[in-house]
């Protein structure tokens, strides 16, 4: 495998190849991105991965600065799932100058849920994609399932500009227990790890009784937000939506049987975990 930090060096070892797989990451690698890897050989060749801690999608009290940094034990494991190329730019390099371009996702979709907690945070996926899929041409992208919302912004942005990469979207790779697999789980403590699977175990309560059809949405929302606090979490939204706009769901969708999900982002400690799940 090939490490390149250029965007020069990426575009002449990749000039020539029109079957592009690319697997755009922050690093500190799991076996969910791993997954991600094995899904895009599948879909293309060469497969082509990148790392970067893209700033531009952070807010001012975000972790930015302790997110996790792995690059070499990442870059062994990227080795044995057989990737060409990873691309691993400094910020220098990225942004060699202030960003001032940016691709601004529509306020329906940009704004709520994800976008209402972390502003900003989907302009700065949106950029620094558009950035990343300009250096590496690709004829396909995988994005995990995990950030459905990411999953559906960029795969709304690549229609609507007309870009040549189509979206996959991956499953999310779970840990025995439920929890969804994130770079940010390494930040719990033990006690904290024990409890993180609550989350999941509240999407599946929540997609029975949504299911069943005996409550109302927002009650059945509101009760899954009570039952988290309890525990002491502190959630910033669970919420029922449909899967292809992410709108609140009304009677004639329910009655319609109208695929749903439900999404949800939640503090525990000073951890912010995020999941979701289709009902
Ligand atoms: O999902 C992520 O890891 C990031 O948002 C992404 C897509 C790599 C953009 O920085």
């Amino acid at each position: 495998m090939k490490i390149i930090t250029s965007i020069e060096d990426l575009r002449d070892q990749l000039s020539g190849q029109l079957r592009t797989a690319f697997v755009p990451t922050m690093g500190s690698l799991h076996e969910g991105h791993l997954s991600l890897m094995r899904l895009a050989r599948k879909h293309g060749d060469p497969v082509v991965a990148s790392i970067f801690v893209n700033r531009l999608q952070f807010g001012p009290n975000d972790d930015f600065e302790r997110y996790p940094r792995s690059l070499e034990a990442d870059a062994e494991k990227l080795a044995r799932e057989g990737v060409y190329v990873l691309f691993a730019p400094s910020e220098k390099e990225l942004y060699p100058e202030p960003q001032e371009y940016r691709v601004q996702p529509p306020d329906n979709l940009g704004n709520m849920l994800e976008g209402e907690f972390r502003p900003g945070f989907f302009n700065g996926v949106c950029t620094v994609i558009t950035k990343m899929f300009s250096c590496v041409q690709p004829r396909v992208a995988v994005f995990g399932k995990k950030d459905y919302q990411q999953l559906m912004i960029v795969r709304n942005m690549t229609r609507q500009l007309a870009m040549p990469t189509e979206i996959v979207g991956a499953e999310t790779w779970r840990a025995d227990d439920g929890l969804a697999l994130s770079s940010r789980n390494s930040y719990l403590s033990a006690a904290e790890r024990d409890e993180a699977p609550a989350l999941f175990h509240c999407l599946n309560t929540v997609a029975d009784n949504v299911r069943t059809g005996r409550l109302p949405i927002a009650e059945v929302e509101r009760s899954a937000m009570a039952s988290l606090a309890q525990r002491g979490w502190k959630p910033d939204y669970i919420s029922v939506r449909k899967r292809h706009d992410l709108l609140a769901p009304d009677a004639a969708d329910l009655e319609a049987g109208t695929p749903l999900v439900v999404l949800a982002a939640a503090r525990l400690g000073t951890t912010r975990l995020i999941d979701n799940l289709e009902i």
